[in-house]
């Protein structure tokens, strides 16, 4: 069933009428992605600017739960971020995370972007929808993300010792965004 919901063509949902609830959800889940994303790199060019990558390093492990926390109290939404390969065990996939992760590789980074989207209304009890968006590498992740270098290496070290984030190149699909819209009355607690 959730198989079947996975990369369904996001056009297809465009194509309901205006003002259902789930046509704003997946506006609102692109927006809040948005948010989260523009906001995390613009903090973390400037802490790499201000204090060098090491420095960049608290940004990510401090600041990104935070925004993602900050966002959904405002949204009502859960937001996070995802991968195959974690640095942060805690951002470890759900399965149903993971089968869109795998399937986000599959079609790789230069599918363009609407096949880099997930959208699934109602999955499960309690849940009206569901979203997730590929993130792609850029240059200025491979700091960290690509062969790190001392000082850094070592400060990851310190804060991940089960860090698997690293290897990665420009233009590999690094992890997802992931959104979940609880059913109204239910709490935002997953
Ligand atoms: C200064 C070092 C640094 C840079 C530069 C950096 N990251 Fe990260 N990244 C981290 C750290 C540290 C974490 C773990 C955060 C946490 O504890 O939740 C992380 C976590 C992530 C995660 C969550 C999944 C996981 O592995 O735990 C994603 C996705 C991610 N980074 C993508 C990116 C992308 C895309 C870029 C470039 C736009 C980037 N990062 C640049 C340090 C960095």
């Amino acid at each position: 069933m959730i198989a079947s919901l996975l990369l369904a063509p996001i056009a297809a949902l465009a194509d309901e009428p205006p003002g259902v609830p789930d046509d704003n959800r997946l506006e609102q889940s692109r927006e809040l992605v948005k948010q989260f994303g523009s906001t995390l790199q613009k903090e973390l060019m400037g802490a790499m600017s201000a204090g060098g990558p090491p420095n960049a390093v608290r940004i990510c492990r401090d600041r990104a739960p935070a925004i993602a926390a900050e966002l959904a109290r405002h949204s009502g939404a859960k937001i996070g971020r995802t991968s195959l390969k974690t640095r942060n065990p805690q951002n470890a996939p759900e399965p149903w995370q993971r089968s869109v992760l795998l399937q986000f590789d599959e079609v790789g980074a230069s599918a363009g972007d609407e096949r880099l989207e997930f959208a699934a209304h109602n999955p499960e009890p309690g849940v009206e929808f569901r979203y997730m968006q590929a993130i792609v590498t850029k240059p200025m992740c491979l700091a960290c993300h690509g062969e790190p270098a001392e000082p850094i290496r070592n400060v990851l070290d310190d804060a991940y010792p089960h860090d698997a984030a690293t290897g990665y190149e420009t233009g590999d699909i690094r992890g997802a965004f992931h959104i979940v819209w609880p059913e109204e009355g239910q709490d935002n607690d997953r």
